[in-house]
C-alpha cells in the first residue's frame, strides 16, 4: 500500500479542505489515518467501526487488553459515548479542548474492542484545529492511540509516523512537530476525586484546583497508584542502553562507564548549561535551557528516536525535578530506561 503524506499548514485553504475531505472519506470507509494533535500524533479510525478499530490494534501490534482513547469535537459526541460525572463536567470546563483524557462510564454505543472490554471509556477533545476539523469532517468520534508501533516512542512528527507505518496505512496528515510532545494526562473521573492514571501536561495541582478536590495520586505509594492498563507495558525504550542521570558529575561518571563498555560515546540528552560544561568531544542533544520543561518534553521522543536512527549503543538523559510537569517527563524517561539496568538496581 502506498502511504500518502499531506502537509497542512492552514486548515482554511482549499487544498487543506480537500485533504481533510480525503482523510474523512478514508475514516468513513473503515481505513486508518494518522493525524497530529497538540500532544502527539494519533493513529485514527472510526470509533464506532469494530473492524476498523481492530485494524489499529493489528497495525500497532498493540495488546488487546490496552484500550484506546476516543477523540471527540463537541459535547453531543461526548454524551453519545459516556455518562459524564459532575467531576467530569468541572474538568471539561477547565481543560477542554486540551491535553486531558477522561475515563468515564461507557454507553453501549461504543464497541467493546475500543475499551478492551472495560465498562469505562477514555475520551478526549483535542485542541489542535487540524484534529478537530478531521473529527468534524468525518462526522464520527475517532479512536486514536499514539501513532507508533507498540513499544516505541510516541511520534511527535509526521516523519516519526512514516518511519513506523509506511506501506501499512493509506494517509498521514502532516501538521508539523507537535506542541506538547508528551501524551495527554489520563484521569479517571468516574468518582468524586480525580485519579491520575497517566501524568501529562495538565498537572496534579491544576486538577485539584479545578475539581475542588484533593488528588489521591501523591498520597499513594507508587506501588499502589492506579495506572492506565497501557502503563504496565514497557514503552519508549531505545535500542541502545538507556540511563537517567542527575546532574553533571553523575552524567560524566556514567558517560565514562558506557564509553568503556561500548567503545562509543553515549548520546547525551542534557540541558544547554550542562552541555557547556562537558569535557571532550561529547555527542550531545540539547533539551533546552535549564529548567525549561516545555522544551524538554517537546524534544524528548525525537531524541530517543534519534538514538536509534544514529545507532547509539547507549544514551544518558539528564533527570528533571520531579514535580509539576516534571512528573510526566520523569515518568516517560523511567519507562525508557533499559530493563537490565532496572533489574540490577532492584537486586
Ligand atoms: O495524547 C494522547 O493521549 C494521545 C493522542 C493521540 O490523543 N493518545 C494516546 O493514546 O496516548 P495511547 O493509546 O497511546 O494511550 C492511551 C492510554 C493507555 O495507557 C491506555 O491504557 C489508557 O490510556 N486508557 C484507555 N482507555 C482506558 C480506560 N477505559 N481506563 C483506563 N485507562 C485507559
Ligand atoms: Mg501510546
Amino acid at each position: 500500500m502506498e502511504t500518502k503524506l499531506i502537509t497542512i499548514n492552514n486548515i482554511n485553504t482549499p487544498a487543506a479542505q480537500a485533504a481533510l475531505y480525503e482523510a474523512a472519506e478514508l475514516i468513513c470507509d473503515g481505513k486508518l489515518v494518522a493525524f497530529p494533535t497538540e500532544t502527539v500524533y494519533g493513529l485514527g479510525a472510526n470509533a464506532l467501526d469494530s473492524p476498523a478499530c481492530a485494524a489499529i490494534f493489528a497495525a500497532k501490534g498493540r495488546p488487546a487488553d490496552n484500550p484506546l482513547i476516543v477523540h471527540i469535537a463537541d459535547m453531543d459526541m461526548l454524551n453519545e459515548l459516556v455518562v459524564p460525572s459532575p467531576l467530569a463536567i468541572k474538568l471539561i470546563n477547565a481543560f477542554w479542548p486540551g491535553p486531558l483524557t477522561l475515563v468515564l462510564p461507557k454507553k453501549p454505543t461504543i464497541p467493546d474492542i475500543v475499551s478492551a472490554g472495560l465498562p469505562t471509556l477514555a475520551v478526549r477533545w483535542p485542541s489542535l484545529p487540524l484534529a478537530t476539523a478531521l473529527i468534524k469532517a468525518a462526522h464520527c468520534p475517532i479512536a486514536a492511540p499514539s501513532a507508533n508501533l507498540s513499544g516505541r516512542s510516541s511520534p511527535t512528527t509526521a516523519w516519526h509516523v512514516y518511519t513506523d507505518f509506511a506501506g501499512k496505512i493509506p494517509l498521514i496528515l502532516n501538521g508539523g512537530p507537535t506542541e506538547i510532545g508528551l501524551e495527554s494526562t489520563v484521569v479517571d473521573a468516574c468518582g468524586k476525586i480525580p485519579q491520575i492514571l497517566r501524568p501529562g501536561r495538565v498537572e496534579e495541582k491544576e486538577l485539584a484546583k479545578a475539581s475542588d478536590q484533593p488528588i489521591s495520586y501523591t498520597n499513594l505509594s507508587s506501588a499502589k497508584r492506579p495506572t492506565a492498563p497501557g502503563m504496565k507495558y514497557r514503552h519508549y525504550a531505545p535500542k541502545g542502553e538507556m540511563l537517567v542521570a542527575h546532574g553533571l558529575s553523575e552524567i560524566m561518571h556514567l558517560r565514562l562507564q558506557l564509553k568503556e563498555k561500548y567503545h562509543q560515546e553515549p548520546l547525551l540528552m542534557v540541558w544547554a548549561e550542562t552541555a557547556a560544561q562537558l569535557p571532550g568531544e561529547a555527542e550531545v542533544l540539547i533539551m533546552g535551557k535549564e529548567g525549561d520543561l516545555t522544551s524538554y518534553a517537546r524534544n524528548l521522543f525525537a531524541a530517543l528516536r534519534k538514538g536509534d536512527e544514529q545507532h547509539f549503543s547507549s544514551l544518558i538523559a539528564e533527570a528533571v525535578p520531579e514535580y509539576g510537569f516534571g512528573i510526566a517527563i520523569m515518568n516517560r524517561l523511567n519507562k525508557a530506561v533499559s530493563q537490565k539496568v532496572l533489574l540490577k538496581k532492584e537486586l
